[in-house]
């Protein structure tokens, strides 16, 4: 790997900072001063340190959005904003991808990240990995409701979802309500409520696995993972190679 990609990889500063971070010769490679950008590193195993403090090396970076409607879930679309738009250049040199899909009009909790096999697992339809959803459903949201949801309600005609676990926080011509499911179909939680006659007309991704979104990340902004966080994305996952 190239000496100026490792520290961006490190999050040391922009390409353009580095070259001159780099050429101002207080980058040292394996004790050895190194002023060319592109000297080749080994990431594992070659010790760097700038102004004497070593630097750590980041192969793989977790990123929590609070996605805003708008934004379709893809790195890119020849028409429509993606929610690639929204990060900043800092990050971009990463390889970014979404872990799973919210649609163009819903709200919340997006995990980016470049570690293809998380992703994967947290996506497999064989993990169950829970996902739950805040919604605004018209119509009054009942227990039967619940009761229908926790036995998997057929969508599109022959399609049963598993089960889900429905809490109703309020109902009324306006319900209020969280929806866990452990699949990813298209439009699920929208679909779900059409099966029982009403329509999601809110729609908020709370939850991954036992990773929280941070309510306090404004709408549109994105932030790194703490370890705490990735530890609780990755909880009870067992890895599966891809
Ligand atoms: N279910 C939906 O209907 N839409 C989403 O964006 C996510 C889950």
């Amino acid at each position: 790997m190239r000496l100026d990609k490792f520290l961006c990889d490190a999050g040391i500063g922009s390409r353009k900072d580095i070259k001159k971070i780099i050429k101002s010769g207080t980058v040292f490679v394996q004790g050895f001063s190194s002023i060319r950008p592109e000297t080749h590193i080994d990431p594992e195993n070659d010790k760097v340190f700038l102004n004497g403090s070593p630097v750590a090396y980041k192969k793989f970076i977790y990123l929590m959005m609070n996605k805003p409607k708008g934004y379709i879930s893809a790195t890119f679309d020849k028409r429509l904003p993606t929610v690639l738009d929204l990060v900043p250049e800092e990050y971009l040199h990463y390889d970014l991808f979404p872990a799973g899909r919210l649609d163009i009009d819903t709200e919340g909790l997006l995990l980016l990240t470049n570690d293809g096999q998380l992703a994967h697992n947290i996506l497999s339809p064989k993990k169950h990995i829970p996902k739950t959803y805040f919604a605004e459903v018209s119509g009054k949201v009942t227990d039967e409701d619940i009761e229908k949801f926790s036995e998997g309600v057929i969508i599109d005609g022959d399609i049963k979802t598993k089960p889900a676990v429905l809490e109703i926080l309020s109902a009324g011509e306006v319900s209020e309500i969280n929806l866990t499911i452990t699949e990813g179909k298209f439009h699920q939680v929208k679909r779900m409520f059409e099966a029982v006659g009403k329509e999601v007309i809110y729609l908020k991704r709370i939850k991954m696995n036992a990773l929280s979104l941070d309510e306090s990340l404004p709408l549109g902004e994105l932030r790194e993972l703490t370890d705490d966080e990735v530890k609780l994305i990755k909880e009870g996952i067992s890895y599966e190679e891809i």
